[in-house]
């Protein structure tokens, strides 16, 4: 799972999106809390693990903060599964919705989750803990090329 996340990782090279050079590898420790919270789910193709994605609780909001897919196994539907799969599991888990956040513009960002059903929210519609979570990586990017996105038209 790390390995996946260090190679996705790499794709931010030669972008102005974010400093990849000082970008937080996920530990394992921060694997563990997603696990055991049931909020992390795994891709598996061809007998090995292609993609992940995890979040968090805030309050009864299900937050996907994270979704990486090797880079060799993208575009095969790995990254639509396991926003799904996310989804249904944080369902289950009693959420009254369902979060992510991204980049605006690149294709494979905001783009492809508007195309899965998902909507972007006004940034004066954000809730205190999205607030916190955009002001978390202002050292390695512009918030303003962010975006929060929930299901919905
Ligand atoms: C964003 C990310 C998770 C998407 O993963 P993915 O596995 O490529 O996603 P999918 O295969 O479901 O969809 C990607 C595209 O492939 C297309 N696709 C899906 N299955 C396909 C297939 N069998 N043949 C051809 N194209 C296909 C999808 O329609 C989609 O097209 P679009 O970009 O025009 O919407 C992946 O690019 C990634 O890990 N990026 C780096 C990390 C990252 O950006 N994470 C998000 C943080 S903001």
């Amino acid at each position: 799972m790390q390995e996946i996340g260090r190679a996705a990782a790499e794709l931010f090279h030669d972008t102005d999106l974010i400093d990849v050079s000082i970008m937080m590898v996920i530990t394992m420790d921060d694997h563990i809390a997603p696990i055991a919270a049931k909020l992390s789910v795994v891709a598996e193709m061809d007998g090995r693990i292609a993609g992940v994605a995890m979040g968090e609780m805030h309050d009864d909001n299900a937050y996907l903060r994270k979704r990486d897919v090797d880079p060799v196994l993208q575009q095969r539907g790995a990254g639509a599964a396991l926003v799904n799969a996310f989804a249904n599991g944080a369902t289950w888990l009693d959420a009254s919705a369902i979060f992510l956040s991204t980049f605006r513009i690149p294709p494979s960002r905001a783009p492809f989750y508007r195309e899965q059903g998902f909507r972007d929210i006004a940034s004066s519609d954000y809730l205190p803990w999205m607030q916190a979570i955009e002001r978390e990586p202002a050292m390695l990017l512009d918030i303003e090329k962010r975006v929060f996105l929930m299901p919905g038209v």
